[in-house]
């Protein structure tokens, strides 16, 4: 193998960089060419596609974002748009790619992969709701982010002795909510995968109130209800007005986390050795703190599991 790609595609993790970083320069290591490829598929499509050398790397492993940009491609959902990528590979003398994405990004390197390409996926997603993998890239970073916003609307929830409801995202997956609720101390984790019961929240939010508590966090996870419809029915069950703090794009962005970055470095090294040693089609994982790879179909296929003992103790903790 003399000369590989590497994009970034989906929503952005922090992370990404780092993964790019360790590609090109694992790469360069073994003496093959990195070519970076910007905005995703789209970006793949139109031939947006440069070298890369040692320094376009430089000072980037603290970065959150991707230097190589990202973009949710419609054309290559199609046949006609995933034959154009094809071509621009083969016109760069591509012959293995790095997709750095989530399960979209992956469906696209296996389909790439049927097509003769030899591709390997990383997982880079803050929703951390790829099954088969324990950790995707970008995950600890947004835990971190929400768990210091947790921090912050505390003190002035406790000041003025206010509920607030938090929505995170994470798209289908709970994963965000419940560990920085579990982390931040939230009194309520309500997620996609476990149905909740209002009363419960409204009861630990009188219960509360009745021992003194000055505040009450509530984290909500994206797909799980509406915030707003939350606070109305609280209101209308209790008389207990709760405030609603949107996170939105604050936890896709910031500086990777060490595990984010060391995670990250790992995988971009591995993806190049298993380019070498003639893998494709491969999904990157991490289990008991190992990488490893699997087929990527296989992978799509598997469902993830949610953590229930982990909700469970969100939920015995904050009685
Ligand atoms: O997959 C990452 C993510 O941030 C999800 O948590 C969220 O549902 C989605 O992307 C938002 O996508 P967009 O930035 O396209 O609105």
């Amino acid at each position: 193998m003399k000369k590989i790609g590497v994009l970034t595609s989906g929503g952005d993790a922090p992370g990404m960089n780092a993964a790019i970083r360790a590609i090109v320069r694992a790469g360069i290591y073994n003496n093959i060419e990195v070519m970076g490829v910007s905005r995703g598929y789209e970006g793949l499509i139109n031939g947006e596609i440069k070298h890369m050398d040692v320094s376009s790397v430089a000072d980037i492993i603290h970065k959150g974002g991707t230097i190589l940009k990202t973009a949710r491609s419609e054309q290559f959902k199609t046949e006609e748009g995933r034959k154009k990528a094809i071509n621009v590979l083969e016109v760069f003398g591509i012959e293995g790619l790095v997709i750095i994405g989530g399960d979209g990004s992956f469906r696209g390197a296996e389909k790439l992969s049927e097509a003769g390409v030899k591709t390997i996926g990383i997982p880079g997603t803050i929703d951390n709701d790829l099954p088969y993998s324990e950790f995707t890239i970008g995950f600890d970073t947004a835990v971190n982010t929400v768990l210091d916003a947790i921090t912050k609307i505390r003190d002035t929830s406790t000041s003025h002795e206010k509920a607030t409801i938090i929505e995170v995202m994470g798209r289908h997956c709970g994963d965000i909510a419940l560990y920085s609720g579990l982390a931040g101390g939230a009194e309520s984790v309500l997620v996609p995968e476990e149905e909740f019961d209002i009363n419960d929240v409204c009861k630990k939010l009188v219960q509360g109130k009745s021992r003194g508590k000055l505040h009450n966090i509530i984290m909500l996870a994206e797909g799980t209800s509406d915030a707003y419809e939350l606070q109305k029915e609280i209101f209308e069950r209790v008389g207990i007005e709760a405030r609603v703090t949107v996170l939105g794009f604050i936890q896709r962005g910031g500086n990777p986390s060490s595990f984010d970055r060391i995670l990250a470095s790992k995988m971009g090294a591995y993806a190049i050795d298993a380019l070498i040693n003639g893998k494709s089609s491969r999904a990157l994982g991490i289990k008991n703190n190992k990488i490893f790879d699997m087929d990527i179909a296989e992978a799509l296929t598997m469902e993830k599991q949610f953590d229930s003992d982990t909700y469970q103790l969100t939920n015995i903790l904050s009685i």
